[in-house]
């Protein structure tokens, strides 16, 4: 009876087999053997279901075999994914022949070989790719303490990190002169959850001035390579910057302002002045025709004492001296 159960067993296996075999024919899934990927980036393992007539697909999976776990499902318009792993087609539907896998942030546990199983309305099949994964230091990300509103002349400490080194690396330092500054700072390598290092480089500018704002590090492997590379403008307060550049606005505004309101001023003075001394040359002249005949000049005198006096104009008595 066992026997006879187990006979019919292999019996119903082979028939899937066979069945499994003949619709190969139709549908294949074809995937490159395999891929690089690196630590912290989007890793891409390409699959295409290849079939002679249009086909629409009814399932997919894909999974790590060692580990044999789901890592994306689509089985009749039902989509069940882990995060960090999807179709990389953005809009992938049952007619898209392309079912290559995306994942998101690579991990170092993510390498390995991995399953595609596709169903469709003219047979299955199923491929494997295996995924190696490298890993090197990521692009550092930098900060500030203080982080903004910093004034001149004080201290400021700035932070270059950076993650996913296999090894212990550097951290060099360049101002925007592209001065070597490694020697100001200090660096801290620590070994995180997947085996792998951080670091993290402090950096003291004294007395930061406006002057010399853009710091640069680089990261470099434990053999000299450089694997990223960031930059950082000290943020210095925009506040005191700004009232300055209106006081200068303003400083120079006076600078044109005032010679103007002077020479103007002069110019209207002496219209005026100009003005009435003509009026006084006009009435004298006619004094002067009402007593022809009269030769006091005490009348003349204690005329032109009269315009001096009144102070419009020194020149005027004297002209008209003259011109007596
Ligand atoms: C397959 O699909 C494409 C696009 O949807 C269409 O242009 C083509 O005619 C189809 N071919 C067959 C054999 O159905
Ligand atoms: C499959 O889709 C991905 C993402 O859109 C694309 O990069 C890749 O080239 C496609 N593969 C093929 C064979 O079209
Ligand atoms: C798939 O293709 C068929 C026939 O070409 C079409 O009727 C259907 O709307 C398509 N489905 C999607 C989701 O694009
Ligand atoms: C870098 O690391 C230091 C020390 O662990 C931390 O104080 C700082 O906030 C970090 N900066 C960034 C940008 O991650
Ligand atoms: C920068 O300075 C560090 C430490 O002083 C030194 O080890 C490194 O070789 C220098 N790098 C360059 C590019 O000069
Ligand atoms: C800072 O310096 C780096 C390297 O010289 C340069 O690439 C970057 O554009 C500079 N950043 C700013 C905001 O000036």
């Amino acid at each position: 009876m066992t026997l006879a159960t187990t006979f019919l067993f292999f019996a119903i296996h082979s028939a899937c087999i066979g069945a499994g075999n003949s619709s190969e024919k139709f549908v294949k899934v074809e995937c490159k053997e395999e891929y690089h990927g690196v630590y912290g980036q989007q890793s891409l393992l390409q699959c295409n279901v290849k079939a002679v007539q249009n086909v629409t697909i009814s399932t997919v999976t894909w999974k790590r075999v060692e580990v044999d776990t789901l890592l994306l499902e689509y089985h009749e318009d039902t989509f069940n994914l882990i995060p960090g792993f999807k179709f990389a087609e953005p809009s992938w539907n049952k007619n898209n022949t392309n079912v290559s896998l995306l994942l998101t942030n690579t991990k170092m546990a993510d390498k390995g070989v991995y399953e595609c199983m596709v169903r469709t309305d003219r047979g299955d099949d199923i491929a494997t790719t295996s995924l190696s994964v490298k890993a090197m230091y990521l692009t550092p990300t930098m900060s500030s303490i203080p982080e903004t509103n910093i004034k001149e002349n004080t201290d400021v400490t700035i932070f270059c990190n950076s993650t996913g080194g296999q090894q212990i690396g550097l951290i060099w330092w360049f101002d925007q002169f592209g001065s070597n500054r490694t020697r100001s700072a200090e660096l801290v390598a620590k070994e995180t959850d997947d085996g792998l290092f951080s670091l993290s480089s402090r950096f003291k500018v004294l007395k930061a001035t406006s002057s010399s704002t853009n710091y640069t590090c680089k990261v470099l492997n434990v053999n000299g390579a450089e694997e990223g590379m960031a930059s950082f403008v000290i943020q210095f307060a925009v506040r005191e910057l700004g009232s300055e550049a209106a006081r200068l606005d303003s400083v120079s505004t006076t600078n044109w302002l005032a010679p103007v309101v002077v020479i103007g001023s002069l110019i209207i003075g002496l219209l005026i002045a100009l003005l009435l001394f003509r009026k006084r040359s006009a009435q004298r002249a006619r004094r002067q025709s009402t007593f022809p005949l009269m030769s006091d000049h005490q009348t003349d005198t204690r005329h032109d004492r009269d315009v001096e006096t009144e102070g419009l104009n020194c020149d005027s008595p004297q002209n008209q001296h003259s011109s007596l």
